[in-house]
């Protein structure tokens, strides 16, 4: 995206102090998605800064919940399909799941194994990456079913937390940079 577009994103997330616990700045994207320029940028934006060329994966997956409010969309945009990485419970047998820390506290994810066939290659979506353990779980998920991580793509990267870093040498994007 170009400066006034990147602008005009940052303008559209709202950060909410000590949500949804002490300490924590919290940045919202939802009014990114009820915006029709912000929604309309961000979905543009992350087509054209795939960290991979658009040939080089199979699948789009989205991370539960706010990677799936975009995931789909940008997977049609691509001409791939989409799957769920869902917070533990969710899915029906047989799944593989993980548990993991984010900046606030630990979760587990979950995928189905069928989702993936053996060697299709995985685009990981998400609205923000923060330390990385949502993302690097998740990883760790689609390996585990056979698959291969192609790269990472998110709207948001927070700053200081090393979250990229926790990703290996995978090919990762983000629209903004935020502290
Ligand atoms: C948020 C965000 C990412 C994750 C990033 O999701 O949407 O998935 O945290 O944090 P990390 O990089 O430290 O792992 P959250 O678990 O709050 O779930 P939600 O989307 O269901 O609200
Ligand atoms: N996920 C992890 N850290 C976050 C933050 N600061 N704001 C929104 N989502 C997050």
């Amino acid at each position: 995206v170009d400066q006034a577009d990147a602008r005009y994103l940052v303008s559209l997330i709202r950060s909410i102090p000590d949500f949804p616990k002490p300490g924590i700045l919290f940045r919202d994207f939802m009014p990114v998605l009820a915006d029709p320029r912000g929604l309309r940028i961000m979905i543009n934006g992350l087509e054209a800064a795939l960290p991979v060329p658009v040939d080089s994966f199979d699948l789009v997956a989205g991370l539960e919940a706010r990677g799936f409010l975009f995931g789909p969309a940008l997977a049609s945009r691509l001409g791939k399909g989409f799957i769920a990485v869902r917070k533990a419970g969710k899915l029906p047998p047989e799944t593989v799941g993980e548990e993991y820390s984010l900046e606030y506290g630990t979760q587990r994810i979950e995928i189905e194994r069928s989702a993936i066939r053996p060697g299709q290659r995985v685009l990981v979506v998400d609205d923000l990456i923060a330390t990385g353990g949502t993302a690097k779980a998740a990883a760790d998920l689609i390996v585990a079913c056979g698959g291969k991580v192609s790269g990472f793509s998110f709207v948001m990267e927070l700053n200081g937390l090393n979250g990229v870093a926790a990703l290996g040498d995978h090919p990762t994007s983000s629209l903004l940079t935020m502290p």
